[in-house]
């Protein structure tokens, strides 16, 4: 997978140019290890990320969030932490960020109603925190993707595939993920309204592909894989566990039903170009960390963030909380060229390996 760092740089050169300070001199020092060591100096700066089972989490959003922060500020630190989607440690985590110096925090919660008191944890110590990713009430800065929209592009995905009939399976995310709340709301304003039925509907309490497994082989005992007709995954992360389920139960890989799912992970692009997958939705990670970077610098140095960031992209104010709110892009087999390989998301060789060369072919993509 690469990623495409030239964002960045492109990105960078155009803070140059607009002329901003945001970019204190010295030793260009990343920590990486969450052990809390900071530069000399500099300030610091701690990223608090869910998960990682999801790919995105240490693929893209921390990369690129490195990457940023260190185009746009030499002698930042960005501290990194990783909460495997345990709410205990990511508190620790918050703690150990503030007591090793951090100037602000880039926080993703696991569970977002239970990390306002981490917010007031660093707001008390005068540590501003960024929401990033999914909400926290009370937060500094929020950003994220239109998360109603993301539930109703996967609705009306599968409502199309299915040509407006059949029964589902509905496999939600994590009921402590703010998210997850809205991509099943914007996902019900499509289906409720649709002449689907859903058949069994499951909160994922971790979002993880194996707990989708389980359940998808859990509901497979009660209902004949033949009556499935659709399969309502919030990620792709779940819809691989779904297609593992039901390959598993002897459905065979051409005759899976529609398929939805989020986060264009390579796999499940690679399951679209097979036909296995109905579509993802594509969230430019980039976009998100960037912004988050340029927040978290001004945050840092003590600036003010402007009412449009450097990335273009317009401050809004999602419950009370100033925001940066970003657009998902719908990816199907047909789109696959001209969203995440255009974009340079990845490469065309990520994706056309082995067996999945004849699809890339088929689509178009070399
Ligand atoms: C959501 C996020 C998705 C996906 C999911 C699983 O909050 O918006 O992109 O990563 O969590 O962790």
């Amino acid at each position: 997978m690469s990623l495409h760092l030239h964002r960045v740089a492109t990105f960078s050169a155009s803070i140059l140019i607009g002329g901003l300070a945001l970019t204190a001199c010295g030793a260009n020092e990343a920590a990486d290890s969450g052990s809390g060591d900071s530069a000399e100096g500099g300030a610091t700066i701690a990223l608090l990320l869910p998960e990682s089972k999801t790919t995105r989490y240490e693929a893209f959003d921390k990369p690129l969030f490195e990457a940023a922060v260190a185009e746009l500020c030499d002698d930042c630190t960005v501290d990194y932490y990783n909460a495997d989607q345990d709410e205990a440690k990511q508190q620790q985590q918050v703690t150990t960020a503030l007591n090793a110096g951090a100037d602000v925090l880039v926080l993703d919660p696991v569970n977002g109603a239970g990390a306002t008191g981490m917010v007031s944890e660093a707001q008390g110590q005068d540590v501003p925190v960024i929401a990033y990713d999914r909400f926290i009430a009370g937060a500094d800065y929020y950003m994220s993707f239109d998360n109603e929209t993301v539930g109703q592009l996967q609705g009306e995905a599968l409502v199309e595939a299915m040509g407006d009939e059949g029964n589902i399976l509905m496999l939600n995310g994590a009921p402590s993920d703010p998210n997850a709340a809205q991509f099943k709301a914007g996902a019900h304003s499509v289906i409720d309204e649709s002449g689907l039925t859903i058949l069994e509907e499951y909160d994922n309490p971790d979002w993880s592909p194996e707990n989708a497994q389980q359940w998808t082989t859990d509901q497979l005992s009660k209902y004949d894989a033949s009556e499935i007709n659709g399969v309502y995954a919030a990620n792709d992360g779940q819809a691989g566990g779904v297609v593992a389920a039901l390959t598993g139960s002897g459905v065979a890989l051409d005759a899976l039903p529609p398929i939805t799912g989020q986060d264009a992970e390579i796999a499940a692009i690679q399951r679209i170009l097979a036909g296995e997958q109905a579509m993802t939705i594509y969230k430019p990670i980039p976009i998100e960390a960037e912004t988050a970077a340029e927040v978290a610098v001004y945050l840092a140095n003590g600036e003010d963030v402007p009412d449009t960031t450097e990335t273009g992209v317009d401050q809004t104010e999602y419950e009370g909380v100033a925001s940066f709110i970003f657009d998902p892009i719908i990816v199907t087999a047909e789109n696959v060229a001209d969203t995440v390989i255009a974009d340079g998301f990845y490469d065309a060789s990520d994706i056309c390996t082995g067996d999945y060369a004849d699809d890339c072919e088929a689509a178009g993509i070399s």
